[in-house]
């Protein structure tokens, strides 16, 4: 940005620019009740749909007879698959190239699968039409890991693609096999880990759902839906429903949450929409929490076997793994086309690694479908876990000090650019300056002594260190797209007469504070206050096309382009300035809110006046109106770094651990609402800890899911969650006009090895070198008591 050089420049900080911690702009509505969510629409003539789903995970299809159903008073329509198929939407594309069946015709594939749709005056009779369909199954053998999908003799599970013959989705290597089978052969150490990631849930608060409205007098859909990515989602719905797009109008209202889990599209969408034009009626779809939690994209469930190759005195020579995803029954990941395991391959960007090789393996299962990027770039937070478990593997290998070994490692200040061993270039970051605030605000060396005392008395004391960079902000349109989409974003900027400012952005906040904190990047470029800019989002009718919120990416890329469409604006009201101040444009110099005349300060014009010259008085020739928008293709990721150290205590009697302390350092460069930024961490920390001390998804061996409600999958409250300590080191991005990069879900990220690793270091003496999360009392104690890892 331009400095400000005058001296009546406005206060930035005073008016909601970037460094302002100003409330939210959007809990006026949310704390009063007024928010505005896919529940709250209500349409003349609604009528509701609910979902069969299926009771077995994997079985064939015999019969459905849905008579009795069609019977109930009130029911409407009762859809089945083969309805749906008669319009060739019985299956639909999947966001990576897979297809997915939106009502089963042949089989079943997974517990929770959408079988049949009925929809009826009310939400209770389509739900008692629903239980009164009868389904006739034929059983077939479930599988339910990667192990058993690959095993000889195992039932092919997606039978209904052509050339499809075996359970493999996909198969994907990156790196250097030579060089890095070279870099083993040279190697005094060789550390090896084996991991499982487990499959965990975004659980948003707010579940699924879309109120579909055909209208057969216009042609026109409207569809409300709780989604990330609105323009996705008009985009799919016009490919897959052979829809034109310029009649579908997509809303996503207020968002109650989304994590990744909200970036897909669902059967259940497509269902409400055929619903809706087959019966020339508004169609409201709400799912229920064990809906959500049984069918919609679920996060993780990776295998990891990983060696890495190290010289005595702790250089890495080279890391190489193979990472096998469990798919569930359809490969529905969100994820850049070229990238078939997401960015797993950002793991190890901020250790000098000179060479590496990846191999991935994803299965298809009798599970639910997903492996979304949970709060997360694509499966970066398997990579930065496995990363960060393996450093500390390798620490333990060499009988060096943790810290230490990543201080050996760590990618140094004067590295930047830095080439990663699988190609990414990372932007800048201060990461041993980052490591040593947090090793000075946990008092490293203290506790370290505390814990070898406390060892002498029994007692298990432990420190974890998470040292992490990833890429957030995808895309450039070079390398990332998705479904040929290129991931740029957008903005545009009205400002009105009065000065007072109206921004479009294309991304879609579902809790973030984008109509907070986008409004402070125009104040920072123009100096019009916070509080006089409006932002919107989530409507595809009034937003210019953006690639939705996900990965971080909002301030990033939208975040960027709502810099650069001020500037343009900027720029136009310079020429305005010019003109009021009867002066050239060269002559005219600007400060935050205002141009005035070189060396002659005084006398100057505010950004507002400018605004209203631009429709009452603007320069012979000009185009009036203070409007423009902007694109922005992002030259690269931005690279946030971050250091989280847990401290924990295991009590051996019973495998219970209590985190001490937690100490987070992040680094997302320009912050431009410091609370915000915080409460963005916070939030990460705790899903974090959920994951590693109680939360996963598991199948049992008939493929029924444990954890399909929230009395099995527990969601962390204020009571268990430990309190965190927070620090921050900035290292401005050079790429990214305002110098931000991106933090929302770095703590999700980093934070799950912080934590496992402080248990680990804690059960040192037993011999345990690991046990796979969640780290569940009764896991801690076989651990500790049997000196045996648990997997
Ligand atoms: O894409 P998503 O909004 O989930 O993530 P983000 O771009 O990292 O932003 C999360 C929230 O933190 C937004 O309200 C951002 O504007 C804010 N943020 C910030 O204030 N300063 C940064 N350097 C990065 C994000």
């Amino acid at each position: 940005a331009e400095p400000a050089t005058g001296s009546q420049a406005l206060d930035e900080v005073k008016i909601g620019g970037l460094g302002s911690s100003r409330p939210r702009v959007e809990d006026a509505r949310f704390i009063r009740g007024r928010g505005n969510y896919v529940e709250d629409v209500t349409l003349p003539g609604m009528l509701h749909m609910e979902i069969l789903r299926s009771p077995l995970a994997h079985a064939r299809i015999k019969s459905i007879d849905t008579s009795a159903a069609w019977a109930i008073p009130g029911v409407k329509l009762v859809l089945t698959g083969e309805m749906a198929a008669q319009r060739n939407l019985a299956w639909m594309p999947t966001l990576s190239y897979d297809t997915q069946a939106v009502l089963a015709t042949d089989k079943v594939r997974f517990q929770g699968q959408e079988v049949a749709c009925v929809v009826a005056e009310d939400p209770y009779i389509a739900k008692d039409a629903c239980d009164a369909i009868v389904v006739e199954y034929e059983a077939l053998p479930p599988i339910v890991n990667p192990e058993q999908a690959v095993a000889p003799g195992a039932p092919l599970i997606r039978d209904d693609k052509a050339g499809q013959a075996d359970n493999v989705a996909y198969q994907w290597e990156v790196g250097d096999k030579d060089g890095t089978d070279a870099a083993f052969a040279q190697a005094d150490v060789v550390s090896k880990l084996r991991l499982h990631y487990p499959r965990s849930h975004p659980s948003p608060i707010e579940n699924c759902g879309a109120v579909a409205d055909f209208n057969n007098a216009t042609g026109k859909l409207t569809v409300y839906l709780t989604s990330q990515a609105p323009h996705i989602v008009r985009a799919a719905v016009a490919l897959i429903a052979e829809l034109p797009e310029h009649l579908i109008r997509i809303i996503s209202p207020d968002v109650g949450g989304g994590f990744g889990n909200k970036v897909p599209v669902y059967p259940g969408y497509v269902c409400a929409i055929l619903c809706s034009i087959l019966t020339a009626k508004p169609v409201k779809w709400i799912e229920d929490n064990t809906g959500n939690l049984s069918s919609t994209g679920f996060g993780r469930d990776m295998y990891l076997d990983s060696e890495m190759a190290l010289t005595n005195d702790g250089k890495i020579l080279a890391v190489r793994y193979h990472a096998t995803t469990d798919q569930g029954a359809f490969y529905a990941d969100a994820q850049p086309t070229k990238f078939k395991i997401g960015l797993v391959h950002s793991s190890f960007a901020c250790y000098d690694v000179p060479v590496g090789h990846i191999t991935a393996q994803g299965m298809y299962t009798n599970k639910a479908p997903g492996g979304v990027a949970y709060r997360c770039s694509f499966r970066v937070t398997e990579a930065m876990f496995f990363q960060e478990r393996m450093m500390q593997a390798a620490a333990d290998d060499l009988g060096m000090d943790q810290a230490e070994f990543r201080r050996r490692n760590l990618v140094r200040d004067d590295q930047f650019p830095y080439r990663t061993p699988f190609g990414f270039l990372t932007d800048s970051g201060q990461y041993l300056k980052c490591l040593q605030v947090g090793l000075d605000a946990i008092g490293y060396d203290d506790f370290l002594v505390e814990q070898a005392e406390a060892r002498k008395q029994g007692r298990l004391l432990g420190i974890g260190i998470s040292t992490m960079t990833e890429p957030l902000g995808a895309g450039n349109s070079r390398e990332y797209d998705i479904l040929g989409i290129k991931m740029f974003d957008s903005a545009e900027l009205r400002v009105h007469p009065t000065g007072k400012a109206v921004l479009k952005i294309g991304a879609q906040t579902q809790g973030q504070g984008h109509e907070t904190t986008f409004a402070q990047i125009v104040t920072h470029e123009l100096g019009i206050p916070a509080t006089d800019i409006v932002v919107e989002h989530g409507d595809t009718d009034h937003t210019p096309f953006g690639m939705g919120t996900y990965a971080s990416r909002s301030t990033p890329v939208a975040g960027a382009a709502t810099a650069m469409v001020a500037r343009k604006i900027r720029a136009k009201a310079r020429k305005l300035a010019a003109h009021l101040l009867e002066v050239s444009e060269e002559d005219v110099e600007w400060e935050l809110g205002r141009f005035f005349v070189r060396g002659a300060e005084s006398r100057g014009v505010t950004i507002q006046e400018c605004a209203m010259a631009a429709y009452s008085n603007m320069p012979d020739g000009m185009e009036p109106g203070l409007e423009n928008n902007a694109y922005y293709d992002p030259p690269n990721l931005t690279w946030p770094f971050a250091c989280y150290i847990a401290t924990v205590e295991v009590d051996p009697e019973t495998g219970v651990w209590d985190v001490l302390r937690f100490v987070g350092v992040d680094d997302c460069g320009v912050r431009i609402n410091p609370m915000i930024v915080e409460g963005q961490i916070m939030g990460g920390l705790t899903e974090a800890y959920a994951i590693s001390n109680m939360q996963f998804q598991t199948y049992d061996v008939d493929g029924n899911l444990v954890g399909a409600n929230y009395m099995d999958y527990l969601l962390p409250t204020a009571w268990e969650t430990p309190g965190f300590e927070l620090h921050e080191v900035v290292t401005p991005s050079p790429h990214h006009p305002i110098g931000a990069k991106g933090v929302g879900e770095c703590a999700a990220v980093g934070g799950p090895a912080a934590y496992v690793n402080a248990v680990m270091d804690a059960l040192r003496p037993t011999g345990v070198r690991n046990i796979d999360m969640p780290l569940l009392p009764d896991r801690v104690w076989h651990a500790a008591h049997t000196g045996q890892d648990v997997s």
